[in-house]
């Protein structure tokens, strides 16, 4: 089971994106199992993975809520799938802001209520939006596979959600 719609390959998609370099420092918010952490560690990136309940020896022990680390660290931070379900959009993106240095990049895919808008959150955080994408189609697949195999826990149980990617530069 992947931890978010579209597995790898859409965490390699953002990366491009982000058009960070080799060696940048990145910050995963919500890691998991830490499939991200390796994904990026294995193309020369600096990364580090924060979550609740990690589930692998790669990813740290941490409420990304209240993280711990110094403002202006990162080049660059992912979440996937995690701002949502720690129940404060808004702090996360926060407190992502906090941490990325000026002119940092976040790559953010998550669930949205319909009628909110992942970008104008970001930029209210701070943020100017680069690229936004609607990956509905994408999650609807992966929540129904979710429920097929009975590992929904980390998926709101509503219909009336979207699911967008938004990549972000943090404004200098
Ligand atoms: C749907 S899973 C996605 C995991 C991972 N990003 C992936 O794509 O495989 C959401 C994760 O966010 C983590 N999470 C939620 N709120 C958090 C918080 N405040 N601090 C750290 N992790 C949090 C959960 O523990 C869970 O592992």
């Amino acid at each position: 089971m992947k931890g978010h719609p579209g597995g790898m390959e859409h965490s390699l998609n953002m990366l491009t994106l982000s058009q960070l370099l080799p060696g940048s420092s990145i910050l995963d918010m919500g890691a998991g199992a830490g499939e991200t952490v390796r994904l990026f560690r294995n193309r020369e990136y600096k990364v580090r993975g924060m979550d609740l309940k990690p589930q692998s020896e790669e990813v740290e022990q941490g409420d990304f809520l209240q993280s711990g680390f110094s403002e202006e660290l990162f080049d660059g931070i992912i979440s996937q799938c995690a701002f949502f379900v720690s129940g404060n959009v808004q702090k996360a993106l926060l407190e992502a802001c906090r941490m990325l240095k000026p002119g940092g990049i976040l790559m953010l895919s998550d669930v949205c209520p319909k009628g909110q808008d992942l970008g104008r959150q970001a930029e209210e955080a701070g943020f100017l939006v680069l690229y936004a994408e609607d990956l509905t189609t994408q999650w609807k697949e992966y929540y129904i596979e979710a429920i097929w195999r009975g590992t929904a826990d980390c998926v709101p149980c509503q219909v009336k959600y979207n699911y967008q990617m938004v990549i972000c530069r943090k404004k200098e």
